[in-house]
């Protein structure tokens, strides 16, 4: 088993020109096996609202659904590290708001990190944060909890002045502490702009391939969520293709009196059958 990764690794790594492995994880079974693959990062995104509990964005998701999460990939995934994201209104309210949340995460589920989204407008958020000790990960670009304001889920970033704000938008986050920023559906020479300008390492998701990492949702790869695909996903598997195929066999098996079969069956202690037939035959 690989030692879990601390932020040092992960500076080195960019240093390196050695790729971060990030994915996203909501469950202990997912997380178990993520960490058996490898993979380097876990986050328990508040995707989790969309691809677990079917809303159809992630505005309606809380902490306790966050930190049940966040415990349950935490015990799947002990040698991983594990970042927890703050969900909608657990930091954007006061800076007191967002140290107390953060610290749920670091307390009720053992998080390595925290995550939030926003540029400059959450500067004295993460510099509270981080005063307080824990480590975050920011996030800009398509930010999905104030996607509304940006008239939906839209690429940012096409054009170079938008490029620009990105960049200072970045920068503020490194400047107030971040360990680490996430960049969300941009075009590639935006996501090579701000890789090579930052210090700290620069993880993308539908952000090209000149990021330091890469960072996928565990449901869209493995081909589980049908609902929307974005441009950026590749499935390595279609999961949804073979679980539907799985549970159809095990209906017909149970209608056919294919399962359970002897081998799924557990037998009676010796000669306790036929004791069985005596009793009932006396009884009849
Ligand atoms: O919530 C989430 O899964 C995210 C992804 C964009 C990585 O933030």
């Amino acid at each position: 088993m690989a030692k879990k990764k601390s932020v040092l690794d992960f500076y080195q790594m960019k240093e390196r020109g050695e790729k971060i492995t990030y994915l996203t994880s909501y469950d202990f079974c997912t997380a178990r096996i993520a960490e058996q693959a490898g993979l380097e990062m876990l986050l328990v995104g508040d995707s989790l609202g969309n691809v677990m509990y079917g809303y159809e964005g992630t505005i309606p998701v809380t902490m306790n659904q966050m930190i049940l999460h966040s415990q349950a990939v935490r015990k799947g995934a002990p040698n991983t590290f594990v970042i927890g994201d703050m969900p909608f209104l657990s930091y954007q309210k006061s800076v007191e708001d967002a140290i107390e949340n953060a610290a749920r995460f670091y307390k009720e589920a053992g998080v390595d990190a925290i995550k939030l989204e926003g540029g400059r407008r959450v500067v004295p958020q993460i510099s509270g944060i981080v005063g307080s000790g824990m480590v975050v990960m920011g996030h800009i670009g398509m930010t999905p909890q104030s996607s509304g304001q940006m008239g939906g889920y839209k690429v940012q970033g096409n054009t170079a002045e938008a490029a620009m704000e990105l960049l200072a938008d970045a920068e503020a986050l490194q400047e107030a502490g971040v360990f680490a920023v996430l960049l969300e559906s941009i075009p590639p020479e935006t996501g090579k702009l701000i890789t090579e300008k930052l210090r700290v390492p620069v993880v993308g998701i539908g952000a090209g391939p000149y990021c330091d990492g890469q960072v996928l949702i565990v449901h869209d790869m493995l081909g589980i969520y049908e609902v929307f695909t974005p441009k950026f996903v590749k499935k390595y598997a279609n999961l949804a293709e073979e679980m539907r195929r799985a549970f159809g066999e095990y209906i017909s098996d149970i209608k056919n009196g294919k399962f359970p079969a002897a081998e799924h069956c557990y037998k009676m202690k010796p000669g306790e059958a036929e004791k069985l037939n005596e009793l009932l035959k006396k009884g009849a």
